[in-house]
């Protein structure tokens, strides 16, 4: 058959590339067992391109990543380039690549399995049964808010600063995505911000209360400040369904909405864009854990986050909700079998390696189309 979707593939830096190799054995099993066909392309991106052509993304691997029906993201940044010129950093690779293929809106699910409930540092009956979403505002803030910049005053002082900056445009399409897809989860949406101290903050509550009543009165909206956010998190996670908040507060609420699960080893995240006139979305899907330079290259790291990746990039890029739930049913059956990346080791688990673990995701694949 032909190939019907093109992937481009960026495994980047750290333990990215062993963790696509993993993904790319079950990306390869979907294209030889079930109906979808891919198309792939691998490049490099990250601290990996910076040393292949002195940039973290090039033209060409941007050009691509446009062209692409999803692009599939390993993680990117390592130790070894602390030294490189702000604007070469690895992690400039991702961000480029969020702002150009304006993918604002990053969805991030906290989902507990419940073979992991041992895992997290908190308690069972707190985190039993969580499933929530957030979803980050991704190409705004004060990630890209200008002026930016360190300076030196006239007292020989110097000075940081940034800016955080949003339109109301930013907030209500961000703000859509949130309380579209509460519509097919449990219809609630807690909108988070520092209304109480940011002027951005009284904005964005402002915009989220006004699209709410004008187009999403069905859904149930709450408004909480950051910090509170962060501490009803760990006290009464089951609490939310889906969190919508700006890029900065997104981006740390989400560790910690990532660690409630046990390990940002398990956490997946999609980043949409706007869908154009036929309906096609540009989409970036990259689990939530970093690089981890530390345990790179040890086959030790956790391959299910970037692989439940893949499960979403089934879900959202091509509707094809029967294979992403065969992916994450595996991963729940490889769990309740004791198997155990480092990560989220338990007692009595089985430890095994990056390779072991997509082995019995393979085996399991197989199993369960038998
Ligand atoms: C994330 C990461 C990135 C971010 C870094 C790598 C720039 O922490 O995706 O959450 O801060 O957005
Ligand atoms: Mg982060």
């Amino acid at each position: 058959m032909a190939a019907n979707k093109s992937l481009l593939i960026l495994p980047g830096d750290g333990i990215g590339p062993e963790v696509m190799v993993q993904v790319r054995r079950v990306i390869e099993w979907f294209d030889q067992r079930r109906e979808v066909t891919f198309e792939v392309k691998e490049d490099l991106v990250g601290g990996a391109a910076y040393d292949a052509h002195g940039t973290p993304l090039t033209d060409e691997t941007l050009a691509d990543a446009m062209a692409a029906d999803a692009v599939l993201f390993g993680s990117v940044g390592g130790p070894k380039y602390d030294d490189a010129p702000r604007d070469l950093r690895p992690e400039m690779g991702l961000l480029r690549l969020r702002k150009e293929l304006d993918l604002f809106a990053n969805l991030r699910p906290a989902i507990t399995f419940d073979a992991l409930l041992d895992a997290s540092t908190l308690k069972e009956d707190v985190i039993r049964g969580l499933d929530l979403l957030i979803v980050r505002e991704s190409t705004g803030g004060v990630y890209f808010g200008t002026p930016r910049g360190i300076e030196t005053l006239p007292d020989g002082h110097r000075r940081g600063f940034d800016t955080q900056t949003y339109t109301d445009s930013e907030i209500r399409r961000v703000a859509a995505v949130a309380f579209d897809l509460a519509r097919q989860r449990r219809g609630k949406v807690t909108s988070v911000e520092k209304a109480n101290v940011m002027e951005s903050g009284v904005l964005w509550r402002e915009e989220v209360t006004k699209l709410h009543q004008e187009s999403f009165s069905d859904v149930e909206l709450g408004h909480m400040y950051a910090d509170n956010c962060a501490m009803q998190l760990v006290r009464a996670p089951t609490e939310f369904d889906v969190i919508v908040s700006d890029n900065l507060f997104g981006d740390i609420l989400s560790d910690c909405a990532a660690m409630l699960t046990g390990s940002l080893g398990m956490l997946p995240s999609a980043t949409l864009g706007a869908p154009d006139d036929s309906g096609r979305r540009r989409a970036l899907y990259e689990p939530v854990h970093g690089s981890a330079p530390d345990i790179a290259g040890k086959d030790m790291a956790n391959p299910l986050a970037c692989l439940l990746s893949f499960a979403m990039l089934l879900r959202y890029s091509f509707d094809l909700e029967e294979d992403a739930s065969l992916i994450e049913s595996s991963v729940r059956n490889v769990l309740k079998t004791g198997v155990r990346t480092s990560d989220i080791m338990g007692p009595g688990a089985a430890r095994v390696s990056t390779t072991v673990m997509g082995d019995a995701i393979m085996r399991e694949l197989d199993k369960q189309s038998a």
